[in-house]
């Protein structure tokens, strides 16, 4: 047991009890954060007359020697210290002696441990910004490639009206646009520095504030100390913002899960991607869709679990907050994961363009179309609708498609068709004359992508 505390006990700490409270087997991860926020506060120290100079340099090179030596294995974060905080403090004091003593001079555990897990989210955030990136770039090529692959656009799960592959595309691409932007967002608002708010009502050493804030890459000081050590608002709408990006990838995985089913085969995932039955031979399975999809729940599970942790804690510090570490860094750790296998899945994907088609033109997606047709004649909408009900149940009879019906049976159930009816219903016309913006028509498609391919030239260049 190696404990920071001790002076005011008269009895050792009993072990299930130091076991239940020490956290070092997960806030170890952060030892880097810890030690780079401990170099800014003592040269923050020095700078304010509170550590002489000679001691700065002591323990700044006592400091980066333990990062050095636990990042190349030659120093090992061991379970008998409490936590992270105390084993880099500790350790500095086995190597350096007295000047390590004066390293936690008008600063407390609370917040540390705010500084610390600021900075390990701050960077992760950054890798998730980047991994969404990724995604939108391996979805925006999609969009370029398939602006005339048409399929069926589905309501109720059942054949609707044709769009384009981009069309579909385009709409997850506005789903991870808003995450992105919501992970920005985010940032923004998180990047305060708590420390200096000492346990919960600052110091009275003469602390710089915001000369550690500004060494930390940060806006700014927190500006209330009590709730610079006890906010986890940050953590909430980072576990907020990752279930909603969950739920669009898992939307996008149900369809893939759909579209490589042996009933539909839109698209076939690429073997590296695919896993095997081991009983079965013939099967190929999409597991890492089904993760992706089923990985959901922990990230839901995250942030379910800090709303409640943090319900009911009054100011400031209170214990309870140690549990946000291992469900945020669960709910990262998965959302980074399926981010990246979602993306190289995607990558590889290969979309079956004829199968798409063939869906959409077998499935009366026309029917629509072909209703407008004969509005554009002159005739009511709401007779209109009944006629081509009529068609579709003679080619249901029949299994053919509308636009394989031929003329002389148009003709009997209304006159007012003509040949030019097989060009209105085509898929290309079906969707081409779709030209809203928003809509899947080549042209407003056109315009959405050159906004989306604007999007990510100017996110790349920050
Ligand atoms: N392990 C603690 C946490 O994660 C660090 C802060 C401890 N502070 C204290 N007063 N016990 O929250």
């Amino acid at each position: 047991m190696a404990q920071l505390w001790g002076g005011r006990f008269t009895k050792e700490t009993d072990q299930l009890v130091y076991n239940f409270n020490a956290s070092i087997s997960f806030d170890r991860r952060f030892y880097a954060q810890d030690i780079r926020g401990s170099i800014a506060h003592v040269m923050m120290l020095a700078r304010q007359g509170i550590l002489t100079d000679m001691e700065k340099e002591k323990i700044i090179a006592g400091l980066e020697g333990i990062l050095t030596d636990v990042e190349n294995g030659r120093l090992e974060i061991t379970e008998q210290y409490e936590d992270i905080h105390s084993f880099v403090e500790a350790t500095l004091i086995d190597r350096i002696g007295d000047p390590g003593k004066k390293l936690h001079t008008g600063r407390s555990r609370n917040d540390q441990v705010a500084l610390d897990m600021k900075l390990y989210v701050r960077d992760e955030v950054h890798i998730l910004d980047h991994l969404i990136e990724e995604l939108l770039w391996a979805v925006l090529s999609i969009i370029e490639e398939h602006m005339d692959t048409y399929m069926p656009g589905f309501t109720h799960l059942q054949k609707a009206q044709p769009v384009t592959l981009a069309h579909h595309m385009g709409a997850y691409f506005e789903m991870f646009r808003r995450d992105h932007e919501r992970l920005r967002d985010i940032y923004k608002r998180m990047n305060t520095c708590p420390l200096g708010s000492g346990a919960l009502a600052g110091t009275t050493y003469p602390l710089d504030r915001d000369y550690t804030a500004n060494l930390l890459g940060f806006a700014g000081p927190t500006m209330n100390s009590m709730d610079g050590v006890s906010d986890r608002d940050y953590l909430i709408e980072l576990m907020s913002a990752l279930s909603i990006m969950m739920m669009h990838l898992s939307r996008f995985a149900e369809e893939v899960i759909i579209w490589n089913s042996n009933e539909y085969q839109f698209v076939e995932i690429d073997d590296a991607y695919s896993t095997g039955s081991s009983i079965m031979p013939q099967k190929k399975n999409p597991d890492i869709a089904e993760l992706v999809r089923g990985k959901t729940g922990r990230v839901y599970g995250a942030l379910n679990a800090l709303l409640v942790a943090m319900k009911g804690i009054p100011l400031a510090y209170n214990k309870d907050m140690q549990e946000d570490k291992e469900w945020a860094f669960d709910a990262i750790d998965t959302a980074k994961g399926c981010l990246a296998l979602f993306t190289g899945m995607l990558r590889t994907m290969n979309f079956r363009k004829d199968r798409m088609e063939d869906s959409a033109k077998h499935g009366f997606t026309n029917a629509t179309d072909a209703a407008d047709y004969l509005v554009n004649h002159g005739v009511p909408f709401r007779d209109a609708h009944g006629i081509v009900g009529q068609l579709v149940l003679l080619c249901i009879e029949k299994g053919i498609a509308l636009d394989e019906l031929p003329l002389p049976e148009y003709q009997k159930i209304s006159a007012v068709f003509e040949e030019d009816i097989y060009d209105a219903i085509s898929m290309e016309t079906c969707v081409n004359k779709r030209v809203t913006t928003g809509a899947p028509g080549r042209e407003a498609m056109e315009e959405a992508a050159a906004v989306y391919r604007k999007y990510m030239n100017e996110y790349l260049k920050d």
